[in-house]
């Protein structure tokens, strides 16, 4: 229980709920006991109409009061029990939606280490699988457990003033039921573990050759995908029957154990009638029915901690996420890691400065940068160059503070990147990634992404500068044209320009271009960098390429290679230098000239 107690403080939340629950499952448990009463009277009337010879007038006329009244309480008692649940279960949804807000919420905040140790299906598992089970325990387990408390605790103390003796036989078997449940809830638990976790294997096996598709055809491999999956799917059918098996031994078992009570009842009780010890008939009947009332609060003992025992190992996998602390953290906001009540907004100019910065990854020990210096100032454009793998990602990674740095310093108007309140860092920069991720949503919404409140004519705008309005004007629904898995697939260089949109129109002091005119013609690439010019004039600007073009014009040029600087300059200085900008130059331009 230690885990789940972390869920207390929305018992407080929710207590005005939680309290009301209680009172309405005790009311109703009041009302339901007036039925075992009103049959035993029933009984005693018909023994007298027997024995004292009542007259049948009389005692039609209590059978039918008696009737009436047992069909007033139990309707009470019905509605009673509606608005029990509708307290308790209502109370927990509530907990479920807010605890998933908060796994979510903290989610955003963890940083990039985070999402490389842990993979989407276990993040997307805990937030829903895992909260689901929580859920269980604040609602249906909670429930029961009140229930079953109030039920005992009355049903008891009702049959304690009627019989202590004949008490004692009835309840005698139920701690073997609830023991025998317990058994059984713990082994169906076990085995819907086992098979759910499977169907998540059947899952990711028929996603991926839906995603896959297109390969699995032109190679003609259908009918191997076939096979596995039909593999796969016996496992699963296996699994499947296995747990039906076990859960099929509830039903039966519960009625077997109702009975044996019974019949317990009815011995002792029949032997206590003949020996005199009981007066009425009634009694008997009176104790089936009270022994029928706690059978299911018996049974849900045994399903309730099985049910708590799953909530207790789901909420420490939840846990164990919310006590991850981000690396990345916002030092401006005092302690809080989420930044939610950020102190005032400081306003970003773009004067951007590394020096000696060497950058390792963790994960991979890979040294991506060895001691990097370079200022760009506000309004100044900066453009690296460098092979495949030198570390210019890492450069652009390193200024949104996606890591944070061991060794140098990286300062943005002077004050270090780390002293900077981190969202307004981040919401001063539009960077525009190496691979351009779109969202499978209209590309109105792809743009907007950039601003949230952005008016048609301003994405309109950016589009244009951006050289894709006239592509996104060609497809029916233009703006509102669905991308991604449920829409159409945009070209490489499309998706491109569509993500520089999306930078353009959040009008940003800090442009970041990851090479992201590799995959549009030099011709676009032209117009894209003379529409920039007037976007970025007093703005910061670095756009990293493997192309001159996209270099020549900028006040200076940085060349790295293996992590570090090995030129730097204008374009007119480093052509007349030799090195790798000449060589590329050189190759570039012929290439051109060839087309
Ligand atoms: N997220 C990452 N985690 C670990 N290593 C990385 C990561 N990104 C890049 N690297 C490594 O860092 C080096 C520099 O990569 P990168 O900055 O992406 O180069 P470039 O952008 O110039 O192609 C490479 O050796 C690469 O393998
Ligand atoms: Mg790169």
């Amino acid at each position: 229980m230690k885990e789940l107690q972390y869920l207390n403080k929305y018992f407080v939340k929710y207590k005005f709920h939680f309290l009301l629950g209680i009172i309405m499952t005790i009311a109703s448990q009041i009302f339901s006991l007036y039925t075992p009463k009103l049959i035993s009277k029933s009984f005693m009337v018909i023994e007298d109409f027997h024995k004292n010879g009542l007259s049948s007038q009389a005692v039609k006329a209590e059978l039918i009061h008696n009737i009436i009244w047992v069909l007033i309480t139990t309707l009470i008692a019905g509605v009673l029990r509606f608005l029990m649940r509708q307290t308790l279960i209502v109370m927990s949804r509530h907990v479920e939606f807010d605890l998933k807000n908060e796994v979510f919420k903290h989610y955003e905040v963890l940083d990039q280490n985070f999402y490389k140790r842990n993979r989407t299906g276990d993040l997307m598992n805990r937030i829903s699988e895992d909260v689901a089970k929580v859920r269980q325990y604040v609602g249906p387990a909670l429930m029961y457990s009140i229930n079953t408390f109030i039920s005992f605790t009355v049903v008891i103390i009702y049959m304690y003033n009627v019989s202590p003796r004949l008490t004692l036989y009835t309840i005698l078997p139920l701690p073997i039921l609830a023991f025998i449940i317990f058994k059984l809830s713990q082994e169906i638990n076990k085995r819907s573990t086992i098979f759910q976790q499977y169907l998540s294997t059947v899952f990711s096996f028929t996603q991926e050759i839906f995603s896959g598709i297109r390969v699995v055809k032109a190679y003609g491999l259908e009918k191997q995908y076939k096979n596995n999956l039909d593999d796969i799917a016996s496992e699963s059918k296996a699994k499947s029957l296995s747990l039906a098996g076990v859960q099929s031994l509830f039903g039966p078992l519960m009625i077997a154990l109702i009975g044996i009570s019974n019949l317990i009842v009815i011995y002792f009780g029949g032997m206590m009638y003949i020996n005199g010890t009981i007066k009425s008939i009634g009694t008997i009947a009176e104790f089936i029915l009270y022994v029928n009332m706690l059978t299911w609060p018996v049974t849900s003992i045994g399903w309730v901690s099985s049910l708590v025992q799953e909530a207790e190992a789901s909420q420490k996998r939840i846990n164990e996420f919310l006590k991850i602390e981000p690396n990345i953290k916002n030092k401006t906001t005092d302690s809080n890691p989420r930044g939610e009540k950020a102190n005032k907004k400081t306003t970003i100019q773009g004067d951007i400065e590394f020096r000696n910065v060497s950058f390792t990854y963790e994960d991979t020990e890979i040294t991506a940068l060895k001691g990097i210096s370079f200022t760009v100032k506000k309004g100044e454009t900066l453009a690296i160059l460098g092979k495949t793998g030198s570390g210019k990602s890492s450069i652009l990674s390193l200024i949104t503070r996606m890591y944070d740095i061991k060794e140098g310093t990286i300062t943005i108007d002077g004050k270090k990147i780390d002293e900077v309140n981190l969202y307004d860092l981040r919401k001063s920069i539009g960077i525009v990634p190496q691979d351009a991720f779109l969202f499978s949503d209209t590309i109105k919404n792809n743009i907007k992404f950039g601003k949230e409140n952005a008016t048609d004519e301003e994405v309109i705008d950016a589009a244009k500068k951006a050289v894709v309005h006239n592509n996104i004007i060609h497809f029916k629904k233009q703006y509102e044209t669905i991308l991604g898995e449920r829409g159409i697939t945009l070209s490489g260089g499309q998706k491109q320009r569509v993500s520089i949109a999306r930078a353009i129109i959040k009008k940003p002091e800090i442009v970041l271009f990851d090479d992201c005119l590799s995959a549009v013609d030099t011709e676009t690439e032209e117009q894209i960098l003379n529409n920039l010019l007037e976007i970025t004039k007093d703005k910061t600007t670095i756009i990293v390429s493997h192309r001159v073009s996209s270099a020549k014009n900028a006040d200076k040029i940085i060349i790295i290679d293996e992590g570090q600087i090995i030129q730097e300059g204008t374009h007119n200085q480093l052509v007349n230098q030799k090195g790798y900008y000449a060589e590329l130059y050189l190759k570039q331009l012929s290439e051109k000239e060839l087309n």
